[in-house]
Formats: structure tokens, C-alpha cells, sequence
């Protein structure tokens, strides 16, 4: 099979760690984002009986936008990362302008739907879906160039399987697996390997997945689970294969290999050697 020349890119050796998640960021943002959205309702709601003791009449645009600005200094006190803030500020007001859309209720329960076949999961996970990008996939191939052909890969959260799709046609003697636990997401995934001999995409979490036996490990998640994974490469993964996450680093774990790809998102390829 021919393969596709290399884009100039830099490679170098690992620098100090970039994403962290600081002390501040809660375990789940979620939830305080819901929090602050009431809190910063109740505020209204309490600015608006204020208001109209006094005499003064406001709108519900008013009252929409006063309820935003309220959230969003919140989202600010709760020390929540800045576009949180532009969320918070945004979010009643467009709840409002898409009420005066007159949509059926049936189309916005059928989104409502679609977004949690899709993305459940990250509630809890803090992983949405993101898929990686062409030039990325280049790279990774020529990290796994370097392995046999016979290589065996997993995808922990492998989204829609394009990119395990690719590797599978690349490396038609490898063994690829890609375990996914939205159910909407899984399901095209599974669609697309199903006519594949060397793909298998699992509706299995990436924490129930073993490890061992593979040679290399792929992943594009989030920082959130970089510190777990790690461990769970460190019981699991055979000495001698790869951990390859686009992104994500594992906080005080330098990579052997940083694959700098200067793409818009900033991408990176760490790889490393267990
Ligand atoms: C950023 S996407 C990456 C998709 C694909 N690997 C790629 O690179 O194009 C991360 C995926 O991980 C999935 N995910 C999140 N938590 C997971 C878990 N515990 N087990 C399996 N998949 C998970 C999400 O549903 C999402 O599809």
C-alpha cells in the first residue's frame, strides 16, 4: 500500500506539562453549572419582587438578560473557567429567542435526544465528542509505522471509528478495537467496521477494556482522565508498547515523543513507551 508523503512537522523532546486541571475546576462542572443558573434565577427573581415593590415594571427580555449577567458574575465567583462565563451569560437569554422561534416541542426533545445519544456519557466522563483531525492521523501513522504489521491497537473512546476505520485499511494484518459508551455514537461506529475483518468496536467502557495484549494504545480525550489512564497503563499495558493520546498529557509523566502537528486546535501527538 502507498503511503501518503509526511507534512513537515516538529518533533521534540517533552516540555513541562501544559494542561492541568487546576485546583479550582470542580470533579463535576456540570453540576455547578447548574447551580449557578438557579442561583443566578433566584437572584432575579428576588431583583424583579424588588423592582416591582418599588413600582418598577421590567420584561422578560430584561429579566432574561439580568438573570445572564447574574450567572455569569457567578460563574466568575465560582472561579469557572471564561467561557463558562460567555455560556452562563448567553444561556436564558437564548432560551428565550428560540421560544419565540414557535418550534414544535417535539423537534427540541428530539435534539434534546440526539445530544444525549451522542454525548451522555461526558457528564461523567468530562469527554465529549471530537474527532481527530486528518494531519493527526498522518502522524500517527508514522508512529505506528515503526511497529509490526501484525500490531494490535485499541482506541479507548473511539467516536465514530474514522479514525480506527483508517488504521484498519492501512494495516490490513493489525487487530484494531475501538470501545465507545455513547449509545448513538457507538452504534454508527459499529455500522461503519461492521464489513471490516481486522475492526471491532465494543460498547464497552475504556475502563473495562484490559489492556494487555495490545501494542499500542490510542486515545483523544480530555485532561480530566489522563491521571487514571495512566495508572491503568501502568497495571495493564505489556512493557514495550505505546501510549499514544492526541493532546491530553499525564500530569508529571513526560512523554518519550511530543509530535508538535501545528494545526488550529494546537493539536500534539505524546507517545509512551511503558
Ligand atoms: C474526543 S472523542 C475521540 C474520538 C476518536 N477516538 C477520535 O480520535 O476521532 C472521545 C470519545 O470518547 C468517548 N468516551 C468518553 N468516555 C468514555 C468511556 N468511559 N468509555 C468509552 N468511551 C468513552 C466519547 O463518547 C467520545 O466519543
Amino acid at each position: 500500500m502507498s503511503r501518503p508523503p509526511a507534512e513537515p512537522r516538529e518533533r521534540r523532546p517533552p516540555a513541562e506539562p501544559r494542561q492541568r486541571l487546576t485546583p479550582a475546576e470542580p470533579r463535576r462542572p456540570a453540576l455547578l453549572a447548574l447551580g449557578v443558573q438557579l442561583l443566578a434565577a433566584a437572584l432575579a427573581l428576588a431583583l424583579h419582587r424588588g423592582l416591582l415593590a418599588a413600582g418598577v415594571r421590567l420584561g422578560l427580555p430584561w429579566w432574561a438578560l439580568a438573570q445572564g449577567l447574574l450567572a455569569a458574575g457567578l460563574s466568575w465567583r465560582f472561579r469557572q473557567s471564561r467561557w463558562w462565563w460567555l455560556m452562563h451569560a448567553l444561556f436564558v437569554p437564548c432560551l428565550l429567542a428560540a421560544s419565540a422561534l414557535r418550534v414544535a416541542p417535539g423537534w427540541w426533545l428530539l435534539g434534546l435526544l440526539l445530544i444525549a445519544l451522542l454525548s451522555w456519557n461526558s457528564f461523567g466522563e468530562r469527554v465529549p465528542l471530537y474527532l481527530t483531525g486528518r494531519r493527526t492521523e498522518r502522524a500517527l501513522f508514522e508512529v505506528l509505522d515503526a511497529l509490526p504489521k501484525t500490531l494490535r491497537l485499541v482506541d479507548l473512546g473511539c467516536g465514530l471509528a474514522g479514525t480506527l476505520r483508517r488504521l484498519a485499511r492501512r494495516y490490513p494484518e493489525g487487530h484494531f478495537v475501538g470501545v465507545e459508551t455513547a449509545p448513538l455514537t457507538f452504534a454508527l461506529a459499529w455500522l461503519r467496521c461492521l464489513g471490516a475483518k481486522n475492526c471491532v468496536v465494543r460498547y464497552r467502557s475504556l475502563w473495562d477494556e484490559p489492556l494487555a495484549g495490545y501494542d499500542a494504545v490510542y486515545c483523544f480525550l480530555s485532561p480530566a482522565p489522563m491521571p487514571r489512564l495512566w495508572e491503568k497503563v501502568q497495571r495493564e499495558l505489556q512493557p514495550g508498547a505505546l501510549l499514544i493520546s492526541n493532546t491530553f498529557e499525564v500530569p508529571g509523566e513526560p512523554a518519550r515523543e511530543i509530535i508538535e502537528l501545528d494545526d488550529w486546535r494546537k493539536s500534539r501527538l505524546l507517545v509512551w513507551i511503558r
